[in-house]
């Protein structure tokens, strides 16, 4: 669970975040006081020990999925981390005192002299410092175990650092290299865009115009290849000449990525070994969901709605364009640092089929966790520039014929008005702890993933919104005034709103249109609600972006089933 924070906090801007001590430092307190919660709260519904509770929670690394030196590695610290607090926890606990003040007591949370008390729960009804200075009596240690636990400290903040700076730095530049396709899942692989289905020949991929029309081997990956033994003629000409196939690219954030901290991993009453089954998966994609995305999603929705993803949807609309998907997002961009991961798409200018690119920058250039948020924004005239550079990269990467279309920031504001008095799922168990709360204990220790909206100062979170409406103008602006050779530009309002009133028409309420863990994000029927949204309008205003409908559809179907799955 150590694990899961740097991540979170990586959904802020990467080109803003300074990994100095006091951030990891602020990580580890936001670990430490989660942890102890779950185990306080796993004592409570079990009606067990602390220490059992303890126990329990270290059990959840006989994850079936994991390789037995994880296996181990996992337990062993575990273990060890139990060896080290647990006897302190268990008396902390039982004398009755709250995460936040066993946590200030261990030392994973400091107050540094002038600077606020960060809290997550109410504070305790005695003195805080009377209080703290309680429990620090409590866990008094020999010279020997102190040291032990000052290596420790220093150990969490930096495993804590070093996955940061791994997913911040590594992820993009890995996939640079030549072959960006994979016959792997994640690790940017198939869950990010069209799976390889030749691995072993670099001018077989997703998306390329077929190679003599794939009568020999399946060319560009989407499961039509071969020759009609009736009449000599490749199916590929056959079904798909003239068709206009078309991929679809997203250059977005974590919300395109689709970012998700499931809240079965965080909620006691919950908990069991099977809700932790997909927590190695969800590692190995940076805690993303690209796969079930409302951009480039593949997979059926688990959640009650039916709404089909873009991707899937131009699939349906020629079945030409099977797997040509790329999900180009990342945890944290903005407009700014999209330039240090957009060599990550991959389109061949000559070889490929244009592409429809949607750029989805909906939050990181008005949401970061700073203190003072509203100078580390964008200005209009930065994104301008941002966003003009990366129109001109497009320009030379796409091939003619492609679309790129922009989406607007939402207003953010809804998040503060629908969440702020409900519980978070940490508080639920003892009716305690609210977004609210949430809110200002991620802005008191600076990672909150948006300061501008998520926070109970009513002038700021108009700010922002002010802010956001200023950049969508910019880009609408962009969209109506520059012409590029390869594509066209068009701009579309991130219409929030009407999303919660279709949500709404359909019985349900707005706050459960974001994910429960991290009170920002949209989740899953937001983002399929939206792809629908999308889809509409286009269809609507811009047929042209579509291309149309391939009357061989069926017939693709009848031959080639499935077409080889995603
Ligand atoms: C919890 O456990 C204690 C001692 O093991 C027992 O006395 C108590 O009745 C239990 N409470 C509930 C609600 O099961
Ligand atoms: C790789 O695929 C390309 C495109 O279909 C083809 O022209 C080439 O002969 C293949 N190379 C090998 C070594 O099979
Ligand atoms: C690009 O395609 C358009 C039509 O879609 C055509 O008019 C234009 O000449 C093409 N440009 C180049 C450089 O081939
Ligand atoms: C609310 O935010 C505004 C804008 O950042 C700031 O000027 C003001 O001092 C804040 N108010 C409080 C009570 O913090």
């Amino acid at each position: 669970l150590f694990f899961l924070l740097p991540l979170h906090s990586s959904a802020s801007p990467a080109h803003r975040d300074q990994l100095g001590t006091t951030h990891s430092h602020s990580h580890t307190c936001v670990g430490c006081v989660l942890v102890v919660s779950v185990i306080d709260q796993l004592a409570q519904v079990h009606n067990s020990t602390v220490e059992a509770a303890m126990e329990r929670l270290c059990n959840i690394f006989y994850l079936p999925s994991l390789f037995f030196l994880e296996k181990l590695f996992l337990k062993t610290t575990c273990y060890l981390v139990v060896y080290l607090f647990g006897p302190d926890i268990v008396k902390l606990l039982s004398a009755d005192m709250n995460a936040d003040v066993v946590c200030h007591a261990l030392e994973f949370c400091k107050q540094a002299t002038g600077q606020p008390l960060c809290h997550l729960y109410p504070l305790p009804k005695e003195a805080w410092k009377f209080t703290l200075e309680k429990a620090r009596h409590i866990v008094k240690k020999s010279p020997t175990l102190k040291w032990l636990v000052h290596l420790c400290h220093s150990l969490l903040a930096k495993i804590c650092q070093k996955i940061k700076r791994a997913f911040q730095n590594s992820v993009p530049f890995k996939d640079v290299d030549s072959d960006k396709y994979s016959v792997f899942p994640t690790l940017r692989g198939y869950h990010w865009r069209g799976r390889d289905c030749n691995d072993h020949n670099k001018s077989v991929y997703p998306g390329r115009r077929p190679d003599n029309w794939d009568a020999h081997q399946d060319s560009n990956c989407n499961g039509i290849w071969g020759v009609d033994p009736k009449d000599g003629i490749p199916y590929e000409k056959k079904f798909c000449e003239g068709s206009q196939p078309r991929g679809i690219i997203l250059l977005g954030d974590s919300a395109g990525a689709h970012f998700r901290i499931s809240p079965e991993w965080i909620t006691a009453s919950q908990m069991s070994l099977n809700s932790f089954s997909d927590l190695p998966t969800a590692l190995s994609d940076e805690l993303d969901w690209p796969q079930l995305s409302g951009v480039t999603g593949f997979l059926d929705s688990t959640s009650r709605i039916k709404e089909h993803s873009i991707y899937l949807r131009l699939r349906e609309r020629n079945r030409c364009n099977h797997r040509d998907y790329q999900n180009i997002a990342r945890n944290g961009a903005s407009s700014q640092n999209l330039k240090q991961f957009i060599e990550s798409l991959s389109r061949n200018q000559l070889l490929d089929h244009p592409a429809i690119v949607i750029y989805a920058m909906i939050g990181n250039d008005v949401c970061n966790g700073k203190a003072d948020t509203v100078p580390a924004m964008t200005t209009p005239e930065k994104l301008y520039s941002n966003v003009m550079q990366t129109l001109k990269y497009l320009n030379t990467h796409l091939p003619n014929g492609s679309h790129v279309v922009f989406y607007g920031l939402p207003d953010g504001t809804f998040l503060w008005d629908n969440l702020h008095n409900r519980y978070h799922p940490l508080g639920q168990l003892n009716e305690d702890v609210t977004y609210a709360h949430m809110y200002s204990f991620l802005n008191c220790l600076q990672v909150s993933p948006c300061h501008g909206w998520m926070s109970s100062n009513k002038t700021l979170r108009t700010l922002t919104s002010k802010r956001a409406e200023q950049l969508s103008s910019t880009l609408k602006k962009i969209a109506a005034s520059e012409k590029f050779t390869n594509f066209d530009l068009f701009y579309m309002d991130f219409t929030f709103q009407e999303i919660i009133q279709e949500w709404q028409k359909r019985g349900g309420q707005p706050w459960e249109l974001i994910e429960p863990v991290d009170g920002f994000h949209p989740n899953e029927v937001t983002s399929r609600l939206l792809a629908d949204r999308f889809w509409k309008k286009v269809q609507l205003q811009w047929p042209q972006v579509l291309g149309k409908e391939n009357p061989f559809n069926p017939k693709i179907e009848q031959v080639f089933g499935d077409q080889g799955g995603h």
